[in-house]
């Protein structure tokens, strides 16, 4: 199906959160008219900085109120899009049959547009990786587009913690199924790793979680993530290039699915020390992560460390569909700091 034309209308969901919010930004940038969902459009304290880009003055930028949780609410808003980028977050990755729900309100909306072409579906790397049995990393270390956690482990359940991935594989079949049926549009998923970059209003630091971390560590005060898995990085400006490249892209094809991250790979404790490297200005004071996992978690840190460790992330398949240039992960960390202070005025711990 077509890619979006240039100068052409996008929707996007979410546009108050981080990645929406550079979403946006750089849709603007590029010359597009864009539609920001949000939940509530007098929230001052989230979309302040939506109406405070220069395209709201003038027009290109619209604000719209949408609550995924309500059928029919996009239909105004999709009608005469181009593309529509579903970045937003849904209130329950736990309720299968809701997030199904979510993904028709959005798909019903996108067909009676008769407008929209392209979708793109923010997915998350849970997606690809998320495993209840980290052996199956040992077996399939390799983390590219094909590889999906592995479905059949009697374990995999909302109750033991793989909703989210769950929920965000529900919705990219969806969407696919969908645009195959309409044969109007087309759906293309976009996974990206953990989003490190800069905030540009000053609630996104509560959110992500990577940024929070950050700003966790900043304060004093960080945990220990995912069984010991390093952060798997990607800068939120990148991932929002990565949205907009495939809703440009010439390359791509319904159904498809593309991994957005650097291939960066760093240790949570390792990230709060690059905070004094990349800025000594700071004086900044480390400050180990707080270890909350049980003591039989613990006893296998050491293990479970050299298994991630020899994992190969791949991104060549969107550098090729897109052609962004990822930034190295220092620039993400100092940039995310510096907007935390600057933006959200963090206050750094010094010793
Ligand atoms: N951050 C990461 O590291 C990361 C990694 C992989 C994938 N992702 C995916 O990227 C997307 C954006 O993540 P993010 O970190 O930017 O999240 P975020 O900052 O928390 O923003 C998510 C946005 O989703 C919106 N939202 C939540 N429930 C909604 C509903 N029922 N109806 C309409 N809007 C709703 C919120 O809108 P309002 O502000 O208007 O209430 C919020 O601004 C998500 O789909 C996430 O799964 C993120």
């Amino acid at each position: 199906m077509a890619p979006v034309p240039h100068r052409g209308v996008v929707a996007v969901t979410g546009a108050a959160g981080f990645l929406g919010g550079w979403v946006v930004r750089l849709l603007l940038d590029k010359g597009y008219r864009v539609r920001a969902c949000v939940r509530n459009v007098d929230d001052a304290a989230r979309v302040d900085f939506l109406k405070a880009m220069p395209g709201h003055a003038s027009g290109r930028l619209t604000l719209h109120a949408a609550d995924l949780d309500r059928e029919g609410c996009f239909d105004e808003i999709f009608a005469g899009c181009h593309g529509v980028c579903h970045v937003a977050h849904i209130s329950d990755y736990n309720d299968q049959a809701y997030v199904k729900r979510t993904c028709d309100h959005i798909v019903a909306s996108v067909n009676a547009s008769r407008s929209v072409t392209r979708v793109i579906v923010t997915s998350s790397v849970a997606a690809v990786i998320s495993e209840m049995d980290l052996q199956e990393v040992v077996r399939r270390p390799v983390f590219y587009e094909d590889r999906y956690p592995d479905e059949m482990n009697p374990k995999r359940t909302p109750e033991r913690g793989q909703g989210y991935s769950m929920g965000k594989l529900i919705a990219e079949r969806a969407f696919a199924e969908a645009a195959e049926i309409s044969g109007f549009w087309d759906a293309i998923t976009c996974c990206p790793g953990d989003n490190v970059g800069p905030i540009q209003s000053a609630h996104q630091k509560n959110m992500g979680p990577w940024q929070h971390h950050i700003e966790g560590m900043l304060v004093g005060r960080y945990d220990q993530n995912g069984v010991y898995r390093p952060w798997m990085t990607v800068d939120v400006r990148d991932d929002a290039a990565c949205h907009v490249g495939l809703l440009e892209s010439l390359a791509v094809k319904n159904g498809e699915r593309y991994i957005a991250w650097s291939t960066d790979a760093r240790r949570v404790e390792d990230i709060c020390a690059d905070i004094g490297r990349l800025l000594p200005e700071l004086n900044h004071a480390y400050t180990a992560p707080v270890d909350a996992f049980p003591d039989r978690i613990k006893a296998r840190e050491a293990e479970f460390r050299a298994i991630w460790s020899l994992c190969d992330l791949k991104n060549e398949r969107i550098r090729a569909a897109t052609g962004v240039i990822f930034r190295p992960l220092d620039e993400s960390i100092r940039d995310c700091v510096e907007s935390l202070i600057a933006v959200a005025r963090v206050q750094a711990k010094t010793p």
